[in-house]
């Protein structure tokens, strides 16, 4: 179980174990069923109908994440002893053993205290381990940016690379580093910033064409 603050890195670690490992993650965002839809898709519904056992028997990867497993409500819990007890997972359909896996949960807890609470002792118990992640200081903040801004740069074409400066970019984010709960909207403040500088130089460049254009105009009326 991974829990802690919003936009801290639990969702990203969980694609960063998968990707170390290969395969498509499976992952399951419980906060986006509502609860009818919720009780057949974890109960078992009509065999045409999705459920969480077939996409445990249709994965590709051995990481299951089960984001936001804090907005399941109680009445859920109990489909998840079995599995997380020996990693079988029954419906009234199909019974999956999962083997050899990796369930990740994660969570908005503040602490090991409030998931016991929130999800009492039986279900608290099974988890192997619970892991707090903590708000991100400016400095890792600062390297978010510096990772974010290479790679966005990388992916620019040669001329585009040729008119920015990597520094530059970062030091009109360096604003964003002290607000941790930014960390969300780094992506798309980079892309801005990038588009935004790509334009100004494109401007720039017409300036002095339309300039030059005029001196030659002036030139040939002489
Ligand atoms: N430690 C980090 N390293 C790199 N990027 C990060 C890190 N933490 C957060 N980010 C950036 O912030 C975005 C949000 O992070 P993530 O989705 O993992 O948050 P979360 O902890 O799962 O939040 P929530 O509880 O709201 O689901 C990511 O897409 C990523 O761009
Ligand atoms: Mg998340």
């Amino acid at each position: 179980m991974f829990y802690g603050p919003s936009g801290v890195g639990k969702t990203e670690t969980a694609h960063f174990i998968n990707d170390l490992l290969g395969g498509e993650l499976m992952r399951k965002q419980f906060s986006m069923f509502h609860s009818e839809n919720f009780a057949s898709y974890l109960f078992g519904g009509r065999h045409s109908e999705s459920s969480f056992a077939r996409d445990l028997l249709d994965r590709e990867s051995g990481v299951i994440l089960i984001d936001e497993f804090d907005k399941a409500a109680a009445v859920f819990h109990s489909a998840f002893y079995q599995f997380f007890d020996g990693g079988v997972f029954e419906d009234k359909n199909y019974r999956v053993d999962v083997g050899r896996s990796l369930i990740i949960c994660t969570s908005n807890y503040g602490s090991d205290r409030e998931i016991r609470d929130a999800l009492g002792d039986a279900l608290y118990s099974r988890f192997d381990a619970l892991i707090p992640f903590q708000p991100l200081s400016a400095d890792e903040v600062r390297t978010v940016i510096n990772q974010l801004v290479d790679r966005r740069m990388r992916e620019l074409d040669d001329d585009e690379q040729a008119v920015l400066d990597a520094l530059d970019i970062k030091e009109r984010l360096e604003p964003l580093v002290q607000n941790a709960a930014n960390v969300r909207r780094l992506g798309k403040v980079t892309s801005e910033v990038i588009s935004m500088m790509l334009v100004e130089s494109l401007l720039a460049d017409n300036a002095t064409d339309l300039n030059g254009k005029e001196m030659s105009t002036e030139e040939g009326g002489e």
